[in-house]
């Protein structure tokens, strides 16, 4: 498909429109593209004298750039207009351009638009045209009208594909890519799906979300300036500390404000943000008692800030402190994090479940101990129901291991084997599931409780990973000597509670777990 781009944006590749016509041609995948940056053409005003109607049909009596502008929009099967929304228009020069196709049309009246139009010179009805825009206020709509109503004129009311996106500064905005970067490929999806006919519906309601709520949008931008509302000029990291403070996701609220104190070791500077119900707020000074303290460098958060360090790898590597309340850490993506406008969850990211890989195991060691085979079928059937959990939940590879091994012993048992070896033997089995997961990159336990940290990102956590390693290796050896007991248990009277005895130990240890992944990412937080 031969494209054409007629950038109107005065940053010429640099401008945030332009990263969204980048991803549109990316998912195109048209290899035949002709550009033009707009203000760097030589473009003469139009001189109303019509000689290119009468003296000179078709041709304008200025020599300049124009006239290439014109060949490659004749040449084109898809000419892409992108702009930024400069006072509820097009910018300046691309009005100029667009002036200047008046030798593209015939004088005489036509009566194609209710309005009055002139009929064209060119057969340009095979033509396609996308526009694409960013403007600056939090949302396009109702800032295109005039936009539209140009449009309506030069390609017809259904004559074009629009991309309008409002808060487009923050296009160039480092720190928010992970959101823009989800915009930019519904944007490449568009491209994709105009190339093969038109944009579905789908794409075109994500790319009609809000970039960020309003509210979250405008404080942030306001902060963005680098000045206070008199005009002073702003700290820097009390500017950065205000467009955290606009981050904060109101709806992450636990039932009690929070104080966030931000201390700023190189620069010698603390503000605190009080996270509360109805949103966030920042203070310079009458500070209160903190919930939290965030000891660290200026020169860290903008590190972090621009992807170049996660939060986590610093925490790990001792680069800050956090002092008091640690869950605020545990949870920040949830505070602070990107707003996605992703409505429905794909399976690959439905969440892990823990209990469809210890129910076989614990059906299994309950009915098994009572009886051999009777036992067994319970735990079969159970084992069998287990698949209904995975129309809300995610399989891990754990899950697909704990039944095949629940069935091996089931089968052992079946076949004759005495209970007070097949019940040590699959306690023994299930440690070493745990136990060789900790060599493996994820360990056991991460799979499952990385739902609560952020998901699968939990991953790139060093200190969660840490953590759970630390924990799977705990569950681990408390399996693999579980055994010992069981097999001494077996052989008393008190052989059909061994899978009720047997529960007191995992108990305390599930309690353990609750304690230890929260003391202990706040041990290493604290520098202790
Ligand atoms: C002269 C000027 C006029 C603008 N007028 C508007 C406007 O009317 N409405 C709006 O929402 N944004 C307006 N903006 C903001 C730009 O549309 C916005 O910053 C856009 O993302 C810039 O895109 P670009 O980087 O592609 O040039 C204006 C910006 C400038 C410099």
């Amino acid at each position: 498909m031969k494209t054409l781009v007629i950038n109107g944006s005065p940053k010429g590749k640099q401008s945030n429109t332009y990263r969204l016509t980048a991803a549109f041609l990316e998912g195109m995948g048209t290899t035949e593209v002709r550009e033009y940056c707009v203000p760097r053409l030589e473009i003469k005003p139009c001189r109303g004298c019509f000689a290119c109607w009468n003296k000179t049909p078709g041709r304008c009596v200025h020599q300049d750039d124009m006239a290439a502008v014109i060949a490659d929009m004749l040449w084109a099967d898809v000419i892409v207009w992108s702009f930024p929304l400069y006072y509820f228009s097009v910018p300046g020069g691309l009005k100029m351009l667009m002036d200047r196709q008046l030798p593209m049309v015939q004088p005489f009246m036509s009566a194609d638009s209710a309005s009055g139009s002139h009929p064209s010179r060119y057969d340009m009805s095979g033509k396609r045209h996308v526009v694409i825009s960013t403007c600056g206020f939090y949302t396009a709509q109702g800032n295109y009208d005039g936009v539209t109503a140009i449009f309506d004129h030069l390609c017809g009311v259904d004559g074009y594909t629009t991309i309008f996106c409002g808060q487009g500064e923050l296009f160039r905005v480092k720190e928010l890519r992970e959101r823009t970067e989800e915009y930019l490929s519904y944007v490449r999806a568009a491209g994709q799906e105009f190339a093969s006919g038109g944009i579905l519906e789908k794409t075109r309601m994500q790319l009609d979300t809000l970039l960020y709520p309003r509210a979250v949008f405008e404080a942030m931008a306001d902060a963005s300036w680098g000045i206070a509302q008199t005009g002073e000029p702003a700290d820097e990291t009390l500017t950065f500390t205000r467009q955290m403070a606009a981050l904060y996701n109101k709806a992450a609220w636990a039932g009690k404000d929070i104080v966030l104190e931000m201390y700023y070791t190189d620069v010698d500077k603390r503000y605190q943000i009080l996270l509360g119900e109805t949103g966030s707020e920042v203070f310079t000074q009458n500070f209160r008692e903190p919930t939290t303290c965030i000891e660290a460098p200026y020169t860290l958060w903008k590190a972090i800030a621009a992807g170049e360090i996660t939060g986590q790898e610093a925490l790990a590597q001792g680069k800050y402190r956090v002092k008091g309340d640690f869950s605020l850490m545990l949870h920040w993506d949830r505070y602070f994090g990107a707003t996605s406008s992703k409505q429905e969850v794909p399976s690959e990211l439905r969440s892990t479940n823990m209990n469809i890989l210890l129910i076989p195991w614990i059906a299994f060691w309950a009915a098994g101990a009572v009886d051999g085979f009777y036992g067994t079928l319970i735990s079969f059937t159970v084992c069998a129901l287990v698949p209904l959990l995975y129309f809300r939940n995610r399989k891990t590879v754990f899950d697909n291991i704990s039944a095949l091994l629940v069935t091996v012993c089931g089968i052992l048992l079946l076949l004759g084997n005495p209970q007070q070896l097949v019940l040590p033997l699959s306690y023994l089995l299930f440690g070493l599931m745990w136990t060789g997961s900790c060599f493996r990159k994820i360990p056991l336990t991460a799979h499952y409780s990385m739902n609560d940290y952020g998901g699968a990102s939990a991953m790139q956590n060093p200190l969660f990973m840490k953590t759970n390693r630390i924990l799977t290796a705990c569950w681990g050896v408390l399996y693999l000597l579980t055994p010992i007991w069981t097999y001494f248990l077996m052989g008393t009277e008190l052989s059909p509670w061994t899978g009720a005895i047997n529960s007191i130990l995992p108990m305390l240890m599930g309690l353990f777990t609750i304690w230890f992944q929260k003391w202990f990412p706040a041990k290493v937080a604290r520098g202790s």
